[in-house]
């Protein structure tokens, strides 16, 4: 078993611990808080134990009666591998501290590169964390790209990608960015960092990235056209995206319609916190020209990332091959989304009333 720890319990920290405890090869051993409150609670209702992140405020815990099993030093003793999900910039300062305890580390894409020894994705980079004792997941707009590119640049060759990502401005539980009303270019300069991003866990691709934030907080959408070395058609690429389990294709004849109705139908088929792990692709969008590819994805922020993270915690822990732990994972939670619905009726299932 991998002893696991997660240092920062917010919205990335309680999915990714959720995510570990699922595993049967690994242990979450505690959750870290600085303070007492809803999320602490959430954390002592499904049962992990807490360590206060920051000692000073173990009295805090004390006098709300909460009780933990310590502070981050005594979680850092008896786990393998720290997960750090703290708020972006708190992870640079923690590492010295992962160090000193000789604790390989997973941190988060709200980091700078030079936080880890690699980045990582477990679809385009899985092999850069054996040798190595602390890596970035990259971020969630990070992972979407690069889970599509992937294949793609397996497949046909990519010779130049342009991407569009239109931004959430806040999750839902950040209540400090808003109310908002207003589409913003961010970063206001052209390309934007997404794209030096993506090379870090796919070097050879050539990607221009442009972003701006809008007041929503469900997802992330990107508009894609990317130029491929080879011409596909429209149903190879299609067959290509149902083989990659991380990737989800919305059906026209489904009738989502944006992402209010996409999250709303991820709560219906029974998705813990209405999570989507996959990149939400809209069928319809793809279209193919000549080399061209365009399409629109659309990434759920507070998810992509999680199963990304455990195949992290494998790939510094272990021997366990790449292709291995991505279905580990993917078996444990369940990715692997399929609407009964698909336009193609080769991948469509019956529905019968037991479904
Ligand atoms: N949210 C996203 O869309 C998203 C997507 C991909 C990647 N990321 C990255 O994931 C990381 C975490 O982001 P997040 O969205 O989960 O942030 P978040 O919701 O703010 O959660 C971070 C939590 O860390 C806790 N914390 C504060 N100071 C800490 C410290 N010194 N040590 C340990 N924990 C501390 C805070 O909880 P308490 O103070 O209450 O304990 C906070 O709730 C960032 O690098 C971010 O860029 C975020």
């Amino acid at each position: 078993m991998i002893r696991v720890g997660v240092n920062g319990y917010g919205t990335i920290g309680k999915r990714v611990a959720d995510a570990v405890a699922a595993q049967p090869d690994m242990e979450l051993v505690g959750v870290t808080k600085t303070r007492p409150n809803y999320e602490a609670e959430g954390a002592i209702r499904r049962g992990y134990d807490l360590y206060a992140a920051v000692a000073d405020s173990a009295r805090e815990f004390e006098a709300a009666g909460v009780g933990i099993e310590g502070t981050l030093p005594d979680l850092l003793d008896a786990i393998d591998v720290v997960v750090d999900c703290s708020p972006a910039g708190v992870g640079a300062r923690n590492r010295s501290t992962y160090e000193a305890h000789d604790t390989p580390a997973v941190f988060q894409g709200g980091e700078d590169a030079d936080v880890a020894d690699a980045s990582f994705n477990a679809r385009a980079s899985f092999d850069v964390a054996r040798d190595a004792e602390s890596v970035r997941v990259v971020s969630c707009n990070t992972t979407g790209l690069a889970r599509l590119f992937a294949p793609l640049d397996e497949m046909y060759g990519i010779e130049k990608a342009h991407v569009t990502l239109i931004r959430r401005g806040g999750d839902p539980g950040e209540t400090d960015r808003g109310p908002i009303n207003d589409v913003v270019p961010d970063p206001a300069t052209i390309p934007s960092h997404h794209g030096p991003d993506v090379n870090a866990v796919l070097p050879g691709v050539d990607v221009d990235t442009a972003a701006l934030k809008v007041p929503v907080t469900a997802m992330h959408t990107h508009s894609v056209t990317i130029t491929l070395r080879e011409p596909p058609t429209e149903t190879a690429v299609h067959d290509l995206f149902e083989g990659e389990r991380r990737l989800f294709s919305i059906p026209e004849r489904a009738g989502i319609d944006g992402a209010g109705k996409l999250k709303e139908y991820a709560m219906d088929v029974g998705r813990p916190r209405g999570d989507l792990w996959e990149n939400c692709l809209w069928a319809e969008s793809i279209h193919v020209s000549g080399r061209d590819l365009s399409l629109f994805q659309n990434v759920h922020q507070e998810a992509d990332v999680v199963p990304e993270n455990v195949d992290a915690i494998r790939a510094v822990a272990t021997d366990v091959p790449a292709a291995e732990s991505i279905a580990r994972t993917d078996e444990a939670l369940d990715v692997g989304l399929r609407s009964l619905l698909a336009d193609d009726e080769r991948l469509r299932k019956p529905i019968t009333a037991d479904d």
